[in-house]
């Protein structure tokens, strides 16, 4: 049985979290390839696939997406997770889903989405950044919640065990 883990990530915090989720499966026995979307060529070889994104300005990044667009047929006939990691500060803003979550659910049926907070280093940012940065005044922190992201990798390796074990009783 093996996963593929594809986010996209401008500032590395959700690559990052790609990798616990990766981490935590192999805990669980389960293989997981991490990979960065440009580089996904086929989703074939994988029995499951967990598909994340940083949120700016609302929105899952371009490379994801595209992945979703290429692989669109595939990704409809395997079990996907979708994660989004955005919201910062305590409490967690903003808290509605990315606006563009609703439209790939709609597109490929993930057995689920999950929000998690994210991170925010200024230093990290660009100038334009930066200064959506300042007028949004978001707080700046590393809130991602380790033990959640491993907890529902947790809860994607039971799902996989339950589905294999379908398959194989059939
Ligand atoms: C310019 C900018 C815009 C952002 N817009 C949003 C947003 O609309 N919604 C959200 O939840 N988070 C937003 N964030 C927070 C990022 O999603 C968060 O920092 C995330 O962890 C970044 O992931 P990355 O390091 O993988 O790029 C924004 C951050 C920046 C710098």
């Amino acid at each position: 049985m093996k996963i593929l883990i594809s986010a996209a990530s401008r500032h590395g915090s959700t690559s990052e979290m790609a990798e616990a989720i990766a981490d935590a499966l192999a805990r669980e026995g389960i293989e997981a390839d991490v990979r960065r979307p440009e580089e996904v060529a086929s989703v074939a070889a994988y029995d499951g696939v967990v598909l994340g994104s940083g949120v700016y300005a609302g929105r899952w990044l371009g490379p994801v997406k595209q992945l979703i667009e290429r692989e669109s047929a595939a990704l409809a006939t395997r079990p996907v997770w979708l994660f989004s990691s955005g919201p910062l500060g305590d409490p967690l803003k903003p808290e509605q889903d990315p606006e563009d979550v609703a439209l790939l659910v709609k597109q490929i049926h993930p057995v689920e989405h999950r929000t998690f907070a994210g991170k925010i280093d200024k230093r990290q940012l660009g100038i334009a950044e930066k200064a959506i940065f300042a007028v949004v005044r978001a707080p700046e922190g590393d809130f991602r919640p380790w033990p959640a992201i491993a907890e529902w990798a947790s809860e994607i390796a039971a799902t996989m065990r339950a589905r294999a074990g379908q398959v194989a009783a059939v």
